[in-house]
């Protein structure tokens, strides 16, 4: 496809019917992994598993720490499918390849998608190894005109100027609420704002600054183009941060963001944001 123009529906619908083809499982429920964060699809049962390389118009994620695997399996008995790795644009994939498998999780019967990915806390009320429930975003890229919604609207999918105020679904945020009391995280779970760079470099000391004069919680390189597509074509949104480490905002400060401690942090934590994305698949309903 064209930079600019994207996948075409077509493309899309060939995807998630080879998809379709090779397994029964009709998942209703399509979780994203963020860094560190892939133990999740090792928790489906009865998996059917592809590599990404295999499945046809998928890209390939190159990312140390994320394993490239789209994963169908069951979660406590719901039928599910898991992005073990995503892409993001720092990768150097036009944006509408980061976003591609969101579309295939539609045309599969997918209608609600949980996202999780690794940041860093600006918030200085946040500690490391909290867990954010996102409840808005700040697209930076979209800024710019990098919006994976930008080129030709199909239909099919959504109407052109789609509503963002609503992105992320109140009703799952409460639900992430109660179950984490349920759960006894009270003390680590969070809520807030995450905002989206095209890293790959990490914030400066100015750039943190001014993000935390905007408001913004938590920082990050993902999330946003995935929750604009499952919104655009009307899929309810549920996203998680996992706070790895601060992001630097004094030069006095020793602390400086590297991707070992993004993942080590993920590795304490993730059991427990793990059993919180599964627990809320069990009381998710579906029409
Ligand atoms: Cl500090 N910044 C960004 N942009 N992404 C991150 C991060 C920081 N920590 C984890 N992911």
């Amino acid at each position: 496809p064209e930079a600019n123009k994207g996948y075409s529906y077509e493309d899309c619908k060939a995807t998630a019917d080879w998809l379709l083809a090779q397994t029964d499982v009709r998942p209703t429920v399509g979780i994203v992994c963020g860094s560190g964060l892939g133990g999740l699809a090792d928790m489906l049962k009865d998996q059917v598993a592809f590599n990404y390389k295999d499945i046809p118009n998928f890209p390939q994620s190159t990312v140390h720490g994320h394993a490239g695997r789209l994963v169908f399996g069951t979660l406590k008995g719901r039928p599910c499918v898991c992005m073990q790795g995503r892409f993001h644009l720092y990768e150097g994939y036009p944006i509408h390849k980061i976003t591609l498998p969101i579309r295939i999780f539609k045309l599969i019967g997918v209608e609600t998608v949980m996202l999780t990915n690794a940041a860093g806390g600006l918030n200085q009320d946040f500690k490391v190894g909290d867990i954010m429930i996102i409840k808005d975003h700040l697209n930076m890229p979209g800024f710019a005109g990098i919006n994976p919604l930008s080129g030709p609207n199909d239909e099919r999918f959504g109407v052109r100027f789609p509503c963002m105020s609503d992105a992320y679904d109140r009703e799952l945020q409460q639900m992430a609420m109660d179950v984490g009391q349920e759960l006894g995280y009270g003390d680590f779970l969070k809520e807030g704002i995450y905002c989206v760079l095209g890293g790959p470099s990490f914030e400066t000391i100015a750039e943190s600054r001014m993000l935390h004069k905007l408001g913004v919680d938590a920082v990050g390189m993902s999330t946003v183009p995935e929750a604009i597509i499952a919104r655009h074509c009307g899929m309810r949104v549920f996203a998680l941060s996992l706070i790895t480490n601060h992001a630097v905002m004094d030069y006095d400060s020793e602390e400086k963001a590297n991707h070992e401690e993004v993942l080590q942090t993920g590795k304490q934590r993730a059991e427990q944001l793990e059993r919180l994305v599964s627990t809320m698949v069990t009381k998710i309903e579906h029409n």
